[in-house]
């Protein structure tokens, strides 16, 4: 009896702590919730893990030069999720602020100034976090959430947001 609710205790205590303190530390910094990968290595599964170094990140260009409604509404569905708390989103002909940090400048990503930037800011800036390159992040990394795929449908939204802003 006494074994069964020891059992019972430490089964839902892992349940109820998916991170340890150790990963809480780790994930900011790597952008990954595991051991990261020795450098230079590929992931078994083939290349479809693959990003450029961070250094390089500037030149990726957005593959889905015309993306499908499918994809946008994917890349609409993850940027609501994850984004729209701090960053806030450009709909029904205005820009809604973010619930969290809405003082902070710099969060509208709908704005002509955000238009200008390379698609790899955007692709850099979720993978890696913000800024890109570099120790300090303003930003923490979440390319360890999403597919290479939805890292594109979430930059095809921003994209979305930005010419629908210039209408
Ligand atoms: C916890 C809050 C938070 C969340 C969630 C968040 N960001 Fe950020 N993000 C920031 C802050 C703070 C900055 C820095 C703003 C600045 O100083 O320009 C930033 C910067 C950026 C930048 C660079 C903006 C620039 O100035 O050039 C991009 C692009 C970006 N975030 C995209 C995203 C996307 C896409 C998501 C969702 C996957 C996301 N962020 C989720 C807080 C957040």
């Amino acid at each position: 009896m006494v074994c069964r609710i020891l059992a019972i205790l430490i089964a839902s205590s892992a349940f109820a702590l998916p991170f340890n303190d150790d990963l809480v530390g780790t994930q900011p910094k790597t952008g990954q919730i595991m051991r990261s990968e020795p450098k230079d290595s590929i992931p078994i599964g083939g290349n479809d893990r693959y990003v450029v170094p961070a250094e390089e990140v500037l030149s990726l260009t957005n593959p889905n030069k015309k993306p499908t409604e499918v994809q946008l509404q994917r890349g609409k569905r993850l940027y609501k999720a994850n984004c729209t708390q701090c960053h806030g989103i450009f709909q029904d002909g205005n820009y809604h602020p973010g619930a969290v940090q809405p003082w902070i400048m710099g969060l509208d990503l709908s704005t002509p100034d955000m238009a200008s930037k390379p698609d790899g800011h955007f692709f850099g800036s979720i993978h890696y976090g913000f800024p890109a390159v570099g120790d300090v992040k303003v930003m923490v990394p979440y390319g360890y959430k999403f597919s290479i795929d939805e890292h594109w449908d979430i930059v095809s939204f921003i994209r979305s947001m930005q010419s629908e802003r210039r209408k």
